[in-house]
């Protein structure tokens, strides 16, 4: 077996996204488990180089994992030719300069969502990064959950027949800072630092719909600030200028409607932080982060509506558990192994920057929809 090292910059590890799931949950992951075997006998060993602004946060990482290579010159890790990858997860706001860095120095590159704050920035990245012949590859984490992948083998097993509808449901009640932490950072919450809950979620919803049903050929959206006053991380209040829910309704390639509600200001009244119930003619689903339930045609039971009687029938407990049927690891690790083969191997991989620019795409349109009152084309987008 032989081992082949590759060197990974990693920038915004202090975030909670380029932390946990990134830096912990997948590189880590991988070496923990003796790095990421090929299939030709070559095993692959990421190897991080931390990258951030603040020496002392990032010091702090490497040394709790002991970690060797870290830095806050970043122009000086690009310049490094032992450096393939060059991986960001800052805020949404410093991505694009970043990124645009990283092509003009000839890195493979894996990053967060959304990729910029604006199509054009998006199509231009994903442009430039082809022109350089270099890989890319955008963080979709969600099609690698539990749920969506036990939704996706129903799909694939032809258990809805037709479908006629997806309703989505996202959100929870972030605290708005003065009498309990927010548990979100206060960024999210300003459209000047790149923040807002459409331009976060919507990319999210254009990949899975798109994956799991057909690309979205018209959004019509409702975005709005609920909560306009919130305090920050320091209890400075400040003026909430992002949309913290947007209302959107997407028509899909072969015709099915998605209708999903995205919220920072809602409570749950689910099972999960995300849920999506899909109708078919032949049955339907409820599918969450982790679990997913089913009902069949033949098991769905006849309500008629008479509100003056109690409900009749225990609707929930009507629906069956898809079982597992396999191991899911860890999604945001799922896909990394995929892109990493993808660089080592040249192995197909779809979710790209022009992927991205995808959900960049659905996100600006949402905000236009919503800013004009109207319904829009989403037209179909190439570099
Ligand atoms: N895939 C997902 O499910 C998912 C979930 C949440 C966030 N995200 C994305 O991940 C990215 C990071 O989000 P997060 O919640 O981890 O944010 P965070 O605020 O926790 O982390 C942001 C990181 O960027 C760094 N940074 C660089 N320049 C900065 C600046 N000018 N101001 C503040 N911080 C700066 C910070 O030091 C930190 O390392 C965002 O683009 C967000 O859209 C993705």
């Amino acid at each position: 077996m032989t081992r082949r090292t590759v060197r990974i910059a990693m920038n915004g590890v202090t975030g909670r996204m380029g932390y946990r799931q990134h830096l912990a949950r997948s590189i880590l992951a991988i070496r923990e488990q003796g790095g990421l075997e090929l299939g030709d006998g070559t095993t692959l060993w990421p190897e991080p180089v931390l990258v951030g602004r603040r020496e002392h946060a990032v010091k702090a990482i490497a040394d709790r994992h002991g970690l060797e290579h870290w830095t806050t010159d970043l122009d000086a890790v690009l310049a490094d030719p032992s450096v393939e990858i060059y991986f960001d997860a800052q805020v949404t706001a410093a991505r694009a300069a970043a990124l645009r860095k990283a092509i003009a120095a000839g890195k493979h590159l894996y990053c967060e969502k959304p990729t910029a704050a604006s199509l054009q920035t998006a199509l231009e990245l994903a442009r430039s990064a082809q022109d350089a012949g270099i890989k890319t590859g955008v963080v979709q984490d969600k099609i690698f959950l539990p749920g969506l992948r036990k939704l996706k083998r129903l799909i694939d097993g032809g258990f809805f027949g037709p479908v006629l509808s997806v309703r989505g449901e996202f959100g929870y009640w972030v605290f708005e800072g003065d009498w309990q932490s927010a548990q979100r950072p206060s960024w999210n919450y300003r459209a000047e630092d790149g923040g807002g809950i459409t331009i976060d979620m919507f990319p999210h919803w254009e990949y899975v719909l798109h994956e799991l049903f057909g690309r979205v050929t018209s959004v019509q959206a409702l975005a709005t600030t609920h909560l306009p006053r919130r305090w920050d991380e320091h209890g400075k209040p400040f003026t909430a200028t992002a949309d913290d829910a947007a209302y959107g309704i997407f028509q899909l390639e072969g015709g099915a409607v998605a209708q999903i509600n995205s919220s920072w200001a809602v409570r749950v009244h689910r099972d999960e932080l995300v849920e999506f119930q899909v109708d078919g003619v032949h049955g339907s689903a409820v599918a969450g982060l982790r679990n997913c339930r089913v009902q069949h045609r033949g098991t769905t039971p006849k309500p008629v509506w008479n509100p003056d009687l109690p409900a009749t029938e225990p609707f929930r407990e009507q629906w069956q558990d898809v079982p597992d049927n396999d191991g899911f690891d860890n999604g945001f690790k799922a896909q990394w192994e995929l892109f990493l083969r993808h660089v080592a191997l040249d192995e197909p991989w779809r979710w790209d920057l022009l992927a991205g620019a995808r959900g960049v795409q659905l996100a600006e349109l949402g905000l236009r929809s919503s800013a004009e009152g109207r319904r829009l084309d989403v037209p179909e987008l190439s570099l």
